[in-house]
């Protein structure tokens, strides 16, 4: 046995005797993602959390993902074994200027992708995920004017597959938004028999030469069910382990340079070791903040159910 596979031989018997239950995101390591009892998109792992009330649960992916799962499972105990691995663009979007700019538009309907802190959600009318950000904003009456913050580059695109005029929030994801047209230009020309496909985090003008923009969840269905043997991967380079695994036969070619969120990369084996033997760090949020925002995510659930 090497030392990873022993590493994780003891976390699970661990989580077994705290009667905890690992949750990972599509991006992390791929040890991580082996570990673990569930890996998922955002849409996924909040549906997961939701159903292990009152259970543990060890969230490996960034912090916005296990406030998320503590909100929805407030009776668990949630560890997130890095506490300093957070979401550049969920951080583009502070309480106060979130408030400044809603009350600034008091007739607006304002939708927050989940990608935000709970002081954000708590101020927002409905939430959504890249899995079902099209449904949210199509259901929304089209009389009402919407804002939606913080991923400007994910609103720009629900506009363009809905039509669905909205004000955007200037936040980004950096790692999305540092995939260049060119990038997948490059790609194209040298696969030119693949098909492509990527995270609607990207800029509008790379979704426009994809042959689908979907969620990290998404995005693996694509690849085990395209005819396509070939696909072109546009987003963080995590998810090509399940790939990997889940659609052996097919070529998939990443961009270059390989996009990495270091964010997602933070929590590795021994972490996970170290939270479930310690029971810490725990997410702690305040009651009140926490029905705030359990809200429109709740809204959200129900509307994309
Ligand atoms: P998904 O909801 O598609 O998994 O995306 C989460 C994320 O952080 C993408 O950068
Ligand atoms: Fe945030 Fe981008 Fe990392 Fe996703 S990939 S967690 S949006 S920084």
């Amino acid at each position: 046995m090497n030392s990873a596979e022993s590493l994780s031989a003891r976390i699970r018997e661990l989580a077994r005797e705290r009667g905890a239950t690992i949750l990972a995101h599509n991006y992390t390591h791929a040890e991580v993602q082996d570990v673990a009892d569930f890996v998922g998109d955002s849409l996924q792992l909040s549906v997961e959390a939701k159903r292990a009330n009152a259970g543990v649960i060890v969230f490996c992916g960034v912090r916005f993902m296990a406030e998320t799962a503590k909100i929805l499972s407030p009776g668990s105990v949630v560890l997130h074994p890095v506490v300093h691995a957070g979401c550049p663009m969920a951080d583009m979007a502070p309480e106060d200027a979130v408030a400044r700019w809603k009350a600034a538009h008091p007739d607006h309907a304002l939708v927050a992708y989940v990608n935000s802190t709970a002081a954000c959600k708590a101020q927002v009318d409905v939430c959504c995920t890249s899995a079902n950000a099209e449904k949210i904003v199509k259901a929304i009456p089209a009389d009402k004017p919407i804002m939606f913050l913080p991923d400007r580059n994910l609103g720009a695109n629900v506009m363009a597959a809905t039509g669905r005029k909205m004000d955007l929030w200037p936040g980004f994801c950096p790692t999305h938004n540092r995939i260049e047209p060119e990038m997948a230009a490059a790609a194209r020309a040298a696969h030119p028999d693949a098909k492509f496909v990527c995270h609607p985090e990207c800029l509008p003008a790379v979704v426009a030469m994809a042959d689908a923009a979907l969620s990290t969840g998404g995005m693996l269905r694509y690849v085990r069910e395209t005819d396509a043997r070939e696909i072109i991967v546009g987003t963080e380079t995590g998810i090509l382990h399940r790939m990997r695994k889940e659609a052996p036969d097919k070529i998939l070619h990443p961009l270059q340079p390989l996009p990495t969120c270091p964010n997602m990369k933070k929590i590795s084996l021994e972490d996970i070791l170290r939270a479930l033997e310690t029971m810490a760090p725990a997410v702690e949020l305040p009651e009140d903040l926490m029905d705030r925002a359990r809200a429109p995510i709740e809204r959200m659930l129900e509307m994309s159910a």
